[in-house]
């Protein structure tokens, strides 16, 4: 009693158009991978192969800075948008959710309030591993060396 191919085709192609047009679990869809913008790599060399036979004239390098991987850096790139460059919780794009798609905070998402002072460092990890509703999970983006400097910058903040 299988099915018909073409049913069954049919049937791929109602499941493909319910699947790409739903809506993610998400209010509003983000990219968060941050690593993978070429800002973020900023000290590799440029992707598009030169012309052949150019020489690089006034080309400096870039200076070799300590500032990429400090945890104001790691923050700003990770975290700001949403929670504001002074982790007031006033970023860009959690204020796009509340405004325009009337997202309410599960919880006070102002990183500097009493509630998050009092997590302390661990605390503070805890949510960067596990995420919280809108938040993503950066389990696999940040290292947890990485999660402490964020950690202590917030703290740096508070
Ligand atoms: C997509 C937006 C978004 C990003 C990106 C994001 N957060 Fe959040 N975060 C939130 C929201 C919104 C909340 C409040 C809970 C909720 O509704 O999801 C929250 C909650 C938290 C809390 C708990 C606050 C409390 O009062 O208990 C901590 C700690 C936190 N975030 C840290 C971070 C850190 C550190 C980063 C970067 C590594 C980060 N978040 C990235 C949106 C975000």
């Amino acid at each position: 009693m299988g099915m018909k191919p073409y049913l069954m085709g049919f049937a791929l192609i109602v499941a493909l158009v319910v699947v790409g047009c739903g809506q993610g679990t998400y209010p509003l869809d983000i990219f968060y991978e941050m690593h993978y913008q070429q800002t973020f790599k900023s000290h590799e060399p440029p992707r598009m192969a030169g012309v052949e036979g150019a020489v690089p004239v006034d080309w400096v390098p870039a200076p070799k800075s300590t500032s990429f991987n400090t945890g104001e850096h790691l923050f700003n790139v990770n975290c700001s948008m949403c929670h504001g460059p002074g982790a007031k919780g006033d970023g860009p794009v959690l204020a796009k959710m509340m405004k325009e798609y009337d997202y309410k905070p599960a919880v006070d998402p102002d990183l500097t309030s009493p509630g998050v002072v009092g997590m302390q460092k661990k605390g503070m990890m805890g949510f960067m591993i596990s995420g919280v509703v809108v938040m993503p999970s950066f389990k696999k983006l940040l290292t947890p060396q990485e999660m402490e400097l964020i950690a202590e910058y917030i703290v740096s903040l508070q």
